[in-house]
């Protein structure tokens, strides 16, 4: 099995020629003013694309499509089987509605670089209120439902937004989650205060709008239809606040030009989608895949985008992926392996898939974690189309590693996420910084200059941006994650090297969770660590240890503790297990050592040979896994 010719002639030039080639696709979009410098090359700490240029995303997403005679198509194709609707906003309809948000937020005092946080459910209107900042050249943050209000708030705080768009609530399956007392209370929390709150009122359940508070539907109507700004293309389009090693999130900038760049190529050249066929990302827009692949990158590309409120089992069953792809002859489908797992676990036969009309159906892409292989071959042999785990990271924006399907499909190698995109020039390194030979695990590199799409800057945070991901190995972006080229050139990502952890695809940080447990008056100390589950990938489990004293019942321990997480962080951490130890095992210097016990629930001969004083907790541990 060998990569193929044109394929590696294509990614040979994309490194060699970067300006050139970046240069081409940037043609394909329309700027208010050409880029001065395609790559700048002396910026740090790394380079900027396009300096100079000035471009709107909201403009190319829409009004460039209705200009050219588009109107009439479908943009959003909006299926919630939780609230029973299924409608169409075309692209005529949604520059009408994006414009007037804009209005209401410009008569609000929302200005260019000003901050607006959406936080709201994948709907239309969560896509829309992204438009509209964009639009008026104000930089949106979306923050995901299932967060709680405290880490709410430390986005509201580090963002500093001067509106914030809500809705009056979400719903997950059956259940309805009102999201204005999340919000106030997070305001409650927080020390900055935004000037004006919007909030799309839900049939299903209204907010009681109070001061400072306005109805969604009454500020559109009021409004002036607002025009596209000009922004500059190193401007920020977003800030999307994700996990890192520690519990503090980092607010990961996207700049405007290079983003569409990298976007409108990958809508050819990875996911093979001509315009006018229908995109569908099963995604969430609190995430960057629904950032990259629910809003900007189908509209750029002028496909139909569907937006699905729902799960991929439950509302109201494991059929659902497959009626919505029938119905809207859905062309490419993205989603991530969990939702694979959570289908084939409730329908191993795949009974609800053997009638659907797919035939619409290319390829289907997975990422969020790594595929495993079982997963990836039950789900082709369902669909009969080629699945392809593509290798991502809110940094980047877009795939690192995919199987490029519009340029030309490589062999399909389970377990590996293929080979770098283009601008992608990887290496897997030892300790000392050199490359390990093909097939052995190191950490994954990649060398600057990067392309195009991947993230600037982390928000008001430089040297955070500097030290987390270019100090490492210098001349190198350092991914967070390790794993091995294969004989082949293919890519395998096996797992990461820091406290990340990955729940249901959910990228969520064990420090944050452990910040939570250690605030307890009974702990004295305690780990997080991500066990292997079957359905959700990995699952966080809690290690207390308790102050001397303490003796508190175990049960009544954990309770409060299981709370206490889902309270500050949310019910997205689905943390429902923790356990008391005597002691936590360590490293000489003090260091928990977490991949040990990690070892131990994952069921592993652990690596590091215990000393003696640790071999009787992890004998403790070894017993609650037996
Ligand atoms: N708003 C409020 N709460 C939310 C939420 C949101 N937007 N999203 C999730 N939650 C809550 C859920 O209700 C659940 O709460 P509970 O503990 O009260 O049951 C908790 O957070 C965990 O949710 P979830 O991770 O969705 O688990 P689940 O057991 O409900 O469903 C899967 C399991 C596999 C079906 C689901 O995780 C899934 O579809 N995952 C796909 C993820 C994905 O697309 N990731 C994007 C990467 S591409
Ligand atoms: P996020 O920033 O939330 O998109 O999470 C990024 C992290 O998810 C990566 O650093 C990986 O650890 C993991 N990840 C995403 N996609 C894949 C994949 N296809 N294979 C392996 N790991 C993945």
């Amino acid at each position: 099995m060998t990569r193929t010719e044109a394929y590696l002639q294509y990614h040979d030039r994309s490194l060699a020629e970067p300006e050139a080639f970046w240069a081409e696709q940037a043609g394909r979009l329309e700027w208010h003013r050409r880029w001065d410098s395609v790559l700048d090359r002396e910026a740090r700490p790394i380079p900027r694309w396009f300096a100079g240029g000035q471009i709107n995303a909201c403009h190319n997403c829409v009004d460039r499509h209705v200009e050219a005679g588009h109107g009439g198509e479908a943009a959003l194709l909006y299926e919630s089987p939780v609230t029973g609707v299924s409608s169409v906003v075309t692209y005529a309809e949604l520059q009408d509605r994006v414009a007037r948000l804009g209005g209401a937020m410009r008569a609000m005092g929302v200005e260019k670089g000003d901050r607006v946080l959406v936080y709201m459910p994948n709907s239309p209107q969560a896509v829309i209120a992204m438009l509209a900042c964009a639009r008026i050249g104000a930089v949106h943050s979306v923050v995901f439902g299932g967060f709680a209000a405290r880490e709410l708030a430390s986005r509201i705080d580090d963002a500093a937004p001067r509106v914030v768009l809500a809705a009056s609530c979400g719903i997950e399956g059956t259940k309805v989650l009102p999201y204005q007392p999340i919000l106030r209370e997070a305001l409650d929390i927080a020390a900055h205060r935004p000037d004006a709150c919007v909030f799309w009122q839900r049939d299903q359940h209204r907010a009681d709008l109070g001061p400072g508070e306005h109805d969604w539907d009454e500020v559109i109507a009021a409004a002036e239809p607002a025009e596209c700004v000009p922004v500059a293309a190193t401007d920020p389009l977003y800030i999307l606040y994700t996990s890192g090693t520690t519990g503090a999130p980092k607010g990961i900038v996207r700049d405007t030009g290079g983003h569409l760049v990298t976007l409108l190529w990958s809508m050819a050249g990875i996911y093979d989608c001509p315009p006018g066929e229908a995109f569908w990302a099963a995604s969430d827009v609190g995430w960057v895949v629904g950032h990259s692949y629910i809003c900007y990158a189908p509209l750029l590309n002028r496909n139909p985008s569907v937006v699905f409120e729902g799960k991929p089992v439950g509302t109201p069953d494991a059929g659902t992926f497959w009626r919505i792809i029938v119905k809207h002859r859905v062309r490419s489908f993205f989603t991530a392996p969990t939702a694979m797992r959570a289908i084939k676990q409730v329908d191993p036969q795949g009974e609800f898939a053997r009638d659907a009309d797919i035939s619409s159906l290319r390829h289907v892409y997975l990422a969020g974690e790594r595929t495993d292989p079982a997963t990836l071959e039950w789900t082709s042999d369902l669909l009969g189309v080629p699945v392809i785990d593509h290798w991502w990271q809110t940094e980047t924006g877009s795939a690192i590693t995919a199987n490029p399907a519009g340029i030309e499909l490589m062999p399909i190698k389970p377990g590996s996420s293929t080979l770098p995109m283009p601008g992608w020039d990887l290496a897997c390194l030892d300790e000392a910084g050199d490359p390990v030979p093909a097939g052995e695990t190191g950490a994954i590199v990649a060398r600057l200059p990067l392309p195009p799409g991947f993230t600037p800057g982390l928000w008001g945070a430089p040297e955070r941006f500097r030290e987390a991901y270019f100090e490492r190995f210098p001349g190198c972006y350092l991914t967070g994650d390790s794993g091995f080229v294969d004989e082949d050139g293919y890519l395998h990502v096996m797992a990461r090297i820091d406290d990340v952890i990955n729940v249901a695809g959910h990228r969520l940080s064990s420090s944050a969770m452990e910040e939570v447990l250690v605030a307890h008056p009974a702990v004295a100390e305690c780990a997080v660590i991500g066990m292997a589950d079957e359905l959700k990938g990995q699952v966080p489990v809690g290690f207390v240890v308790l102050k001397s004293g303490s003796d508190m019942p175990e049960d009544a321990l954990a309770a409060e503790l299981i709370a206490a997480v889902r309270a500050a962080i949310g019910p997205v951490a689905a943390f429902k297990r923790v356990h008391v130890l005597s002691r936590l095992p360590k490293t000489r210097s003090g260091k928990i050592l977490r991949k040990t016990i990690r070892e131990i629930a994952d069921g592993e001969e652990p690596k590091v040979p215990p000393t003696i004083e640790d071999a009787a907790v992890l004998g403790e541990i070894e017993e609650i896994f037996a």
